[in-house]
């Protein structure tokens, strides 16, 4: 059966509320009959912060990822050619729906879609039990990256020392801050708004300023913070575009499956945005099993907490290619 073109717009639309770096949805996407192609849109790439492109390439396989999870949820099975290229260098996959069963709770799984979101309020100090940290560890394995929960404690001090050292090597660099501040409160349609960024308290110790985007309008709990959020971090044997692109839809899928768990996740790409950072932390915190490519903190909110408002998203017909 061919797909309604009603139909794969409305899965195109749904993969863009995909998380990405910076909410600068560096994706495009042409739809074909029953195929839907998959473009990175590299004037989107952040060229001080993400050189490489990784991050752009990793929200892209987030967009990837969601898509699959839409067409599922609506009944249709989806084949995916990952970085097909050819001779267009653009091109990160192909993706080809057939019909098929629907997933088994379609409802609730678009309703997860929906309502994922970055929450960078301070999580509770309840802390994320390893049974937990590993199950999402292992969703997000069966996209073929490797994910690994940091739950040891030696592990999680090299891992916030580095974190703290790289968060001042970017306070250092003014080219990559201003790149970042370009993006907090941009548009209607892209960046991230003061609207969703927590409220720091003036005299907050150092850990609760953690959020790179600095000061936002959401007000703040009073909660003391006991440094029990749960951390995974994501990546590949390989640093190449497919490597990425299935980090992403890793990242996607343990996101997909923390929020329908009731549990937050917020992208932590600092630490690996720094090249001696993130090659410091594969040797040191990782023991070099794998390539880091993002790490994750991953909480409760408390319970009864307003939900935040929805970061934008750009207008169908701007990402569709003709
Ligand atoms: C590759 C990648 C890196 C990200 N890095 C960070 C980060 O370092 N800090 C942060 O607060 N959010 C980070 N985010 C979250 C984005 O800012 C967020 O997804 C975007 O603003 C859209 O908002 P939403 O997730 O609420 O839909 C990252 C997301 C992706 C996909």
């Amino acid at each position: 059966m061919s797909m309604p073109m009603t139909t794969a717009r409305r899965l195109v639309e749904l993969a863009c509320n995909a998380p990405s770096v910076h909410n600068t949805q560096p994706w495009l996407w042409r739809i074909d009959g029953n195929q839907v192609r998959l473009h990175a849109d590299h004037r989107r790439q952040l060229p001080a912060e993400d050189p490489d492109g990784r991050s752009l390439v990793i929200s892209c396989g987030a967009a990837l990822h969601q898509l699959q999870f839409a067409a599922r949820a609506l009944g249709w099975t989806s084949e995916v050619a990952r970085t097909p290229r050819g001779d267009d260098p653009t091109l990160l996959a192909e993706v080809t729906f057939e019909r098929g069963p629907a997933s088994s709770q379609p409802v609730n799984d678009l309703a997860a879609l929906r309502r994922r979101c970055t929450d960078r309020r301070r999580f509770t100090s309840w802390p994320v039990p390893d049974d937990i940290l590993e199950r999402l560890a292992g969703e997000a394995r069966t996209w073929s990256a490797a994910a690994l929960p940091i739950t040891d404690l030696v592990s999680r001090f090299r891992l916030e020392l580095l974190s703290n050292e790289a968060t001042m090597l970017r306070e250092s660099d003014p080219v990559a801050v201003g790149e970042q501040t370009a993006w907090v409160d941009r548009s209607d349609h892209d960046g991230v708004p003061l609207k969703v960024l927590p409220r720091v308290e003036q005299n907050a110790p150092p850990e609760d300023r953690r959020n790179r985007f600095g000061p936002g309008l959401v007000p703040e709990t009073r909660t003391p913070v006991d440094g029990g959020d749960g951390v995974i971090v994501l990546g590949g044997r390989g640093d190449e575009t497919a490597d990425w692109l299935r980090t992403g839809e890793a990242l996607s899928a343990l996101w997909l499956r923390a929020t329908r768990d009731g549990l937050s996740v917020v992208p932590l790409s600092l630490p690996v945005e720094i090249e001696s950072i993130r090659f410091a932390m594969a040797e040191s915190v990782l023991e070099g099993a794998f390539l880091p490519h993002l790490a994750v903190r991953i909480g409760w909110q408390a319970i009864g907490r307003t939900g935040l408002p929805r970061t934008p998203r750009r207008a169908l017909d701007t990402v569709l290619l003709a």
